[in-house]
């Protein structure tokens, strides 16, 4: 059965990095990978060209799609657009939301070929291996009320921090099915000593847990799993928490790693369908100059290919082919270092397809 593939590259070094993942995935049906490639819009481009960030020709076509891979949206260009709906964000937020994706995996592996580009020290972050588990369609970025108004005299800004039971325990279930395929920990984040959500959000993991008796839960405060995400991070297996939380914390689990430019994402929904992005954002700073890091997005074809398109055998391919281009001595800027070779995106692209082949 052909696949539907829709890559949506968006904004800043969006479209450079998903063109050297969409020659990856090329080089894929040359393997055997029976999909079709479309392209859509989205976020501050779409924004240019038709006045919202997430048309709902994208919407569509994205609804018919099998897997998605997403590049990156936002800039500078688009900060100042006051109606908050129409901002490039929210093109990323509405297709998370309209396609319930609530499952969002990001990984954060140490590649030991990187081990030096980490700003820790290599005995800290050496072996590791961190599956962050988020949820990406409910908790504060979804929760109503939420606005600016007048009251009193000034304005006030609000926002709802909410979870339904429902919402916490398929998360949940998403996190110990993950745990027990990997090292059977799962590390629970909240704030219970202070919100009431994340008290239910608590309650809902420790009953959960009864269910998965291989699986050995903790839980942990937010604050303190940052602080130990840098002190001592080999301690982690799978960590679950929501949305706003699992924003954060995934950054600095990306940076442990050598680079943000490194991480890849899988995004899922009860389907199983699936939409694949790097976790790094659209780095106006550097777009255009065919410098950005594509390798987070080429590993995000690679999550595509095992989770939503039962391509096990190809995603171990493309893992390994980026294994081999480290081992080469490639970097892109964001990981350069001593004695080895600085490549810039389309570079590394070349390097990935011929260990592709
Ligand atoms: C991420 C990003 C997004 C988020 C932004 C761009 C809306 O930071 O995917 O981590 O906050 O979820
Ligand atoms: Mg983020």
């Amino acid at each position: 059965m052909t696949r539907r593939i829709l890559v949506l590259p968006g904004d800043g070094i969006g479209p450079e990095i998903t063109a050297q993942a969409t020659r990856v995935l090329e080089a894929c049906q040359t393997l055997g990978l029976d999909a079709e490639i479309e392209q859509g819009l989205v976020g501050g481009s779409a924004y240019d060209a038709h006045g919202v960030p997430l048309p709902d020709e994208t919407l569509d076509k994205a609804r018919s799609a099998d897997a998605i891979l997403l590049g990156a949206v936002g800039g500078p260009k688009w900060d100042r657009i006051e109606d908050l709906s129409k901002r490039p964000e929210k093109g990323l937020l509405g297709l998370r939301k309209e396609l319930g994706l609530f499952g969002n995996l990001r990984p954060a592996i140490l590649y030991p070929q990187l081990a030096e580009a980490s700003t820790l020290k290599p005995e800290v972050v050496s072996g590791l291996d961190i599956m962050i588990v988020r949820e990406l369609t409910g908790g504060i970025y979804f929760g109503q009320p939420r606005g600016i108004e007048e009251r009193d005299g000034q304005r006030v800004g609000f926002n709802t921090y909410v979870y339904s039971e429902s919402e916490i325990e398929r998360i949940g279930r998403v996190a110990f099915e993950m745990a027990r395929k990997r090292n059977g920990k799962l590390c629970s984040v909240d704030k219970a000593n202070v919100l009431e959500v994340t008290i239910l959000w608590r309650e809902v993991m420790d009953r959960l847990a009864a269910e998965y008796p291989d699986v050995e839960l903790s839980h942990m405060y937010v604050d303190n799993a940052a602080m130990q995400l840098v002190r001592a991070p080999r301690q982690f297996d799978v960590v679950v928490t929501g949305n706003m939380f699992g924003d954060i914390l995934s950054d600095a689990a990306a940076m442990l790693t050598g680079s943000i430019g490194m991480l890849p994402s899988a995004s899922l929904n009860e389907r199983g369908q699936g939409m694949y992005e790097p976790c790094h954002g659209s780095a106006p700073d550097i777009a255009g100059q065919n410098l950005a890091n594509p390798l987070a997005t080429i590993l995000s074809v690679a999550m595509m290919l095992r989770y939503s398109l039962d391509e096990a055998d190809l995603a171990a391919r493309i893992e390994a082919a980026v294994g081999k281009v480290l081992d080469d001595g490639l970097r892109t800027a964001d990981i350069a270092s001593e004695g080895k070779r600085r490549v810039s995106t389309s570079e590394m692209g070349d390097a990935v397809l011929a260990a592709l082949s």
